[in-house]
């Protein structure tokens, strides 16, 4: 897979594992620019003249629309798809020809599909750059810096940190591609509460690991660590389970709610969600300073794509 190293231009996103230290860092830099870009009264023309496809295969709220808002306070314009009401793929085209449809009118195509390593494959039928933003239970790379950047601006730094990640660990590609990128920065460490079914794979595991991160799985919420300095829950993936019955039976085994982070939670600590949730997090938490998944973290998620978009074009502020 092509790595970055720190330079963008016209580069695929598919996967963290393209990143290192210095390549997040500046994603997170140039983002820290276009939050205060986004609220400036006059709007910025970095992107104009570009036309980048989102073509969203799987539903989506805030990827889809933190994207296309992202390229449009830049000044680039877009074309939008979501669901599987793009006609050709409604009869019957490959991926292939639909990404080379696409690349011949737009400077840059985001693609979510349900199936694993799809933006790969679109990256290779295509002349222009293509972000993944979501592969079935793959990865979520430009969550994964959304979620850094909010990280960073708490905790000023990125490594040496002690961060629990509760919720579906086998299918969240959230917590894939966060995994990937503190396994880059040093000595973090991770806590995953997950049931045992719902626990990493062999495989990723294994390449977190490797890469130097340290890893607890945990089952019961009396072994979560006191001094974490982020919790990032996830839903149970819904979509992934073969069975309705299964998915109850798992969806809310761990729920966090005020007496959990009362118990557990540090004054310090920051509570994430890359969102949508259903249950898992009790709405009562929201109102705790340490939340920040309805309001920074959200945001935050339009500024790194903006940051994303115009680095891609060599268009760095
Ligand atoms: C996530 C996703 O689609 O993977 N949502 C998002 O992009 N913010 C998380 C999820 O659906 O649970």
């Amino acid at each position: 897979m092509q790595q970055i190293a720190d330079d963008f231009r016209e580069k695929d996103i598919l996967s963290l594992e393209q990143f290192d230290t210095k390549s997040i860092l500046t994603v997170l830099q140039q983002a820290t620019h276009m939050a205060d870009i986004a609220t400036m009264a006059k709007p910025t023309t970095l992107l104009a003249g570009k036309i980048i496809s989102l073509l969203f295969f799987e539903p989506s709220s805030r990827t889809f629309s933190s994207f296309a808002a992202a390229a449009k306070r830049i000044g680039a314009q877009t074309i939008e798809y979501q669901g599987m009401h793009v006609s050709s793929v409604a009869k019957g085209e490959s991926l292939s020809d639909t990404i080379k449809t696409f690349a011949s009118y737009s400077d840059a195509i985001i693609i979510r599909h349900p199936e694993v390593g799809t933006a790969t494959k679109a990256a290779e039928a295509s002349d222009i750059p293509i972000i993944n933003a979501g592969d079935g239970i793959g990865e979520h790379p430009t969550q994964a810096l959304l979620d850094c950047y909010t990280i960073h601006n708490h905790a000023g730094k990125l490594d040496k940190l002690k961060v629990v990640c509760a919720g579906d660990m086998k299918n969240g590609r959230t917590v894939h591609s966060l995994l990937s990128a503190l396994s880059k920065f040093a000595d973090n460490t991770v806590y995953l509460l997950s049931p045992e079914s719902l626990q990493l794979s062999p495989t990723d595991k294994a390449s977190y690991t490797e890469n130097g991160l340290t890893i607890h799985e945990i089952f019961h919420e009396k072994d979560l660590p006191k001094d974490a300095d982020v919790w990032y829950w996830t839903r149970v993936q819904k979509e992934r389970f073969s069975s309705d019955e299964e998915y109850e039976k798992m969806k809310h085994r761990f729920i966090l709610n005020l007496d959990l982070l009362n118990t557990y939670g540090n004054s310090n600590l920051i509570l994430m969600h890359p969102l949508p949730r259903v249950g898992e997090i009790a709405t009562d938490v929201d109102a705790d300073p340490r939340a920040v998944y309805l309001t920074e973290q959200m945001r935050n998620g339009m500024y790194v794509r903006m940051a994303l978009l115009a680095l891609l074009f060599g268009e760095e502020v």
